[in-house]
């Protein structure tokens, strides 16, 4: 059995590539949970507060999280996958290239709320909910065929 640089491993611990597909799949889905979990606070943010100081602070906190879970993603998570899984990398290569148009939708939100339209800040923010949901399905969708193929090559 190949064992690889632990890269979703606390430092210093050497896993399997097997324990690794399972981590990777834990590690990922884990971070999506806690972004659906600001998603929830900024909605009622703006539902409540419409483009007032506690809906721009939550939105913050959602694009700054968001932020660093695609750097990791871009950085770390997946070169770490498709160097144990060369036939992944094109599909994980086309997620990554998805992340910039979040990124832009973002700046639709804050223009919205910038020139005082609540309304159009919540339909920006449910299009982007709705993407970025779709998105990461397809990602957990790749990760759970990793964890299989992995077990089965075990
Ligand atoms: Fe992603
Ligand atoms: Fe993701």
């Amino acid at each position: 059995m190949v064992v690889v640089e632990p890269s979703f491993a606390p430092r210093g611990e050497s896993v399997s590539e097997q324990e690794h597909g399972v981590r990777a799949h834990s590690v990922i889905t884990g971070e999506h949970r806690h972004l659906a979990s600001l998603f929830d606070e900024a909605r009622a943010a703006l539902e409540t507060d419409g483009g007032g100081e506690a809906a721009q602070e939550a939105l913050q906190r959602l694009v700054d999280s968001m932020e660093a879970h695609f750097q990791r993603e871009e950085s770390l998570y997946y070169p770490t996958i498709w160097s144990l899984r060369p036939d992944l990398k094109e599909s994980l290569t086309g997620l990554i290239e998805t992340h910039p148009q979040f990124r832009d939708r973002f700046e639709a939100i804050r223009g919205a709320l910038a020139a005082a339209s609540a309304a159009e800040a919540g339909r920006h923010f449910e299009e982007f909910a709705d993407l970025f949901s779709d998105h990461e399905r397809a990602e957990e969708l790749l990760l759970r065929s990793l964890d299989v193929d992995l077990t089965a090559s075990a």
